[in-house]
């Protein structure tokens, strides 16, 4: 390629403020470092290096946001005496036209209210009450006071703002420009379209302290991935004829590039939360029906690739449980101070990778969409200009249809922490609808953002999804119950008057899969309480109990099996169905379309036996239980020649004279427990009819239903360690599919099926 030659001549030599190498670092004091009304925290103490970062209440931020420990033993900025956390101000609403803003003031901080009223013949659209919020931003949408006698309705003027342009018919532009030090983040300039809207979107005024919200980044940002996300669908359908097989395994038309920044000025648990955001991300995507091609780069000076984008379009496309695995698998490596922001080097490559595609085929370049998503801290600080492979890459992308073709290529800049320059930012973005710049207060933020955007409106249909905390200790108690949305735990008052309690798991919004030992002859769907921990009403009523027709414990009575537990299933099909949210959602039934999603088995001709040999295929697969206080318990399924010992050790159980493993233990069954490879934990009583599962990638898949066990050591404990030979076995549920299917798969019973294949 040409353009290569060229960049190189545009790069520049590394800023690199930090002198290193043979010269002896020293420390830096802790002279005038402190802060009135908050605190600091360093990175690495007061090493050379270390990044000082100031902290303020809600509500108030520091005039100064970061120091950095130079070699020189002296802290960059200077620190210097008075300083103090100040109170956060909102942009000036009295740019407002037609109308008056009440009470005016000459500056607005924190939790002011301010009220809008329109002059007669004006009609208000938009907030008419706003506070000013702990952001820096006002609460609702800007008020816009309009008689709306033009093509396009008024666009408004943002607070802050002031605008030219006070037309607004076909072609018209208005221009906008904010007010003092504010940073404009948005379009500066409009036009009105034909279709009545205006390109672009509304832009806002920013203080350099006023920051995004999880809240309206998820808000923002979802809604606008989703469209993109929408389109690829659309365009699939389009080119329905052209064979979707094929389009399916080679992937769809929607390009996704992300970057990730590890620069010096990112530590390492800054990183890897970076990472659990990016694979959070493609989860989050992979949702949609759509199978997008991937392009991840993790950058500092140099750009480290973990998944080429051109793989895609070989024979070596990588699934997307190799690509979290190798981002589970990068390595930080502590660069020091030798490693800076290269930006400018991430958009070079991009714009690389997208020449050589069109070169392989413009036709497709043509209807491929990009994405393009960088996470930084901000500085570009070496290497090229990002602006020019920006430019460039629009300028590839759009050909000389900007108007045309502007949905095909969006870039958004997450800019994360404190040392990041918006105004910098907003000039490698683009400009069509939808905010494109973000600014979060730390990593911590932006995953609380991706996880807020698992929404329930776009997944409602998922089984086995939920959320991972694992970064929010604020909330680990009702963290552990969002984990595990599809535990149930049964309690049956039998005839006898003992009381039985298991587990169960929802596996449709109607059914509770359990086992079938949890019910006595003679029980009636009165005596059953199926509970639910999601907030609602607790209690579900049960229309009836279905136990597998092969179940029958006293069948081999005479041969020395006293209690033998073939087929023990049994299904609880409720009267009403769970309304499924966060907290309550089907776990995967394995050899059903709906898991199949689960597993990112995309092919259309996916059957039962792939999703087996995905599941239970190695000698030892890891799986979990649950109890019924919601501890996860880990085993390995013994499979192939391990699972014949595994099987041998029921001969151990009390009662049992049979001589062969095999007929206590049926081909049914599946083996957990032991001290080999590594001790597992045990199943206890009441985790009986509770689920065996694998987690991929947080989506659960329903391997087991546990049945019973050699002994039982918990002695009231919830959680114990194995024995050599307490061995625990579990119906499999690959065994047990006809009952599975008949009624979880009725499409003509009234309630929502699962969709089973062959
Ligand atoms: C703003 O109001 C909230 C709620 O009343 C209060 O908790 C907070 O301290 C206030 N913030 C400031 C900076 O006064
Ligand atoms: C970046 O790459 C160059 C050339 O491959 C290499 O010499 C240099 O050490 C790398 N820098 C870092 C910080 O990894
Ligand atoms: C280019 O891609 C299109 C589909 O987008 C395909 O129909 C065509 O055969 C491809 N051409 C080549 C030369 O591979
Ligand atoms: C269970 O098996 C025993 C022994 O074969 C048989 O007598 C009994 O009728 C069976 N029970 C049911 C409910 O099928
Ligand atoms: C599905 O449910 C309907 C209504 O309950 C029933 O009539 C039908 O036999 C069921 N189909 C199968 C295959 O069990």
């Amino acid at each position: 390629m040409a353009q290569t030659s060229g960049w190189a001549l545009l790069t520049v030599v590394a800023v690199s403020s930090f002198a290193s190498g043979a010269l002896s670092k020293k420390d830096c004091s802790d002279t005038l470092l402190k802060i009135r009304n908050g605190h600091y925290t360093l990175s690495k103490g007061f090493e050379a290096g270390s990044l000082l970062a100031y902290h303020c209440e809600p509500g108030y931020y520091p005039p100064v946001k970061s120091r950095r420990c130079m070699s020189t033993g002296s802290w960059r900025p200077k620190p210097e005496r008075g300083l103090a956390c100040k109170k956060v101000r909102c942009p000036d609403p009295s740019g407002f036209e037609q109308g008056s803003v009440s009470p005016f003031q000459g500056r607005y901080y924190v939790n002011d209210t301010t009220t809008y009223e329109c002059f007669s013949d004006y009609k208000l659209y938009g907030s008419s009450t706003r506070v000013c919020k702990a952001n820096g931003k006002w609460s609702g949408s800007t008020p816009i006071c309009s008689r709306n006698t033009d093509h396009c309705p008024d666009p408004g003027i943002p607070a802050g703002a002031r605008r030219t342009g006070h037309i607004f018919n076909i072609g018209d532009k208005v221009t906008y420009r904010c007010e003092d030090k504010l940073i404009l983040i948005g379009s500066e300039e409009r036009t009105c379209k034909e279709g009545g809207e205006w390109t672009g979107h509304e832009p806002e005024c920013h203080f350099d302290y006023t920051f995004d919200t999880p809240e309206e980044v998820a808000e923002v940002f979802g809604s606008s991935l989703q469209n993109n996300l929408k389109t690829a669908e659309q365009n699939e359908d389009l080119n329905q004829q052209e064979g979707k097989m094929i389009r399916m395994a080679k992937g769809g038309n929607l390009n996704i590039y992300i970057a990730i920044d590890a620069s010096d000025s990112i530590e390492e648990e800054q990183f890897k939360m970076s990472i659990e955001v990016t694979k959070n991300l493609i989860d989050k995507i992979s949702y949609y029906e759509v199978t997008p091609n991937y392009d991840i780069v993790i950058f500092a000076t140099n750009v480290t690739t973990i998944v080429d984008i051109h793989q895609s379009f070989s024979e070596h496309q990588k699934s997307l449980a190799d690509i979290m695995n190798d981002l589970d698998n990068f390595n930080f490596v502590d660069k020091g101070n030798d490693a800076g922001t290269n930006i400018g080097a991430v958009l070079v490559r991009i714009y690389e990778r997208m020449s050589l595609m069109k070169t392989r085929n413009a036709t497709k370049f043509r209807d491929t969409s990009h994405v393009i998503i960088m996470f930084t801290d901000g500085e570009a600080n070496m290497g090229p200009d990002p602006k020019r492979p920006v430019k460039q890459i629009k300028e590839f992308v759009y050909g000389n249809k900007k108007e045309e073709r502007i949905d095909k290529l969006d870039i958004y800049m997450f800019g994360v922490g404190l040392e990041v320059d918006k105004h910098v930012l907003k000039e490698y973005v683009t400009d069509n609808a939808g905010q494109h710049v973000f600014v979060m207060e730390d990593m911590e933020k932006l995953h609380e953002t991706f996880e807020a955007m698992i929404d329930e409106s776009t997944s409602v249909g998922l089984c086995g999804l939920h959320r991972d905390y694992t970064y929010d200790d604020r909330e680990k108690e009702s963290s552990i119950k969002l984990k595990h949305p599809w535990l149930a735990t049964i309690s049956v008052r039998h005839e006898s008057g003992n009381p039985s309690s298991c587990v169960g798991s929802l596996v449709t919004p109607r059914f509770i899969l359990t086992a079938a030992h949890c019910f006595k002859f003679g029980d009636t769907s009165n005596s059953i309480t199926v509970t639910l921990d999601d907030g609602e009403s607790k209690v579900r009523r049960v229309e009836k109990y279905i136990p597998h027709p092969n179940y029958n414990t006293t069948l081999k009575k005479k041969n020395g099996i006293p209690e033998f537990y073939d087929f023990d299933v049994a299904l609880i099909q409720l009267k009403k169905d769970v309304r499924i949210s966060n907290k309550a959602r089907p776990i995967c039934i394995p050899c059903t379309k709906e898991a199949s999603g689960a597993l990112r088995l995309s092919d259309p001709n996916v059957k039962c036996k792939d999703h087996e040999k995905l599941l239970l295929n190695k000698e030892y697969e890891d799986a979990h239980m649950l109890s019924p206080k919601r501890e996860m318990k880990h085993v390995k399924i013994k499979l192939g020649a391990s699972r014949d010992a595994c099987i041998e050790d029921a001969k151990k159980a009390k009662g049992i004279t049979a001589e062969n493993a095999k007929e206590i233990v049926t081909e049914n069954f599946l083996c957990t427990g032991g001290i080999a490879p590594v001790t597992d934990d045990v199943a206890c009583k009441g985790d009986s009819g509770g689920a065996l599962f694998t987690e991929n990638h947080r989506r659960t898949v329903q391997v087991g239903v546990v049945s019973w066990g050699v002994e039982d050591i918990c002695l009231g404990e919830t959680r114990k360690n194995s024995r050599e030979h307490t061995r625990d076995y579990h119906i499999n549920l690959f065994k047990v599919q006809p009952f599975l299917r008949k009624y979880l798969g009725n499409a003509t019973a009234g309630y929502a099926p699962l969709t089973f294949l062959d």
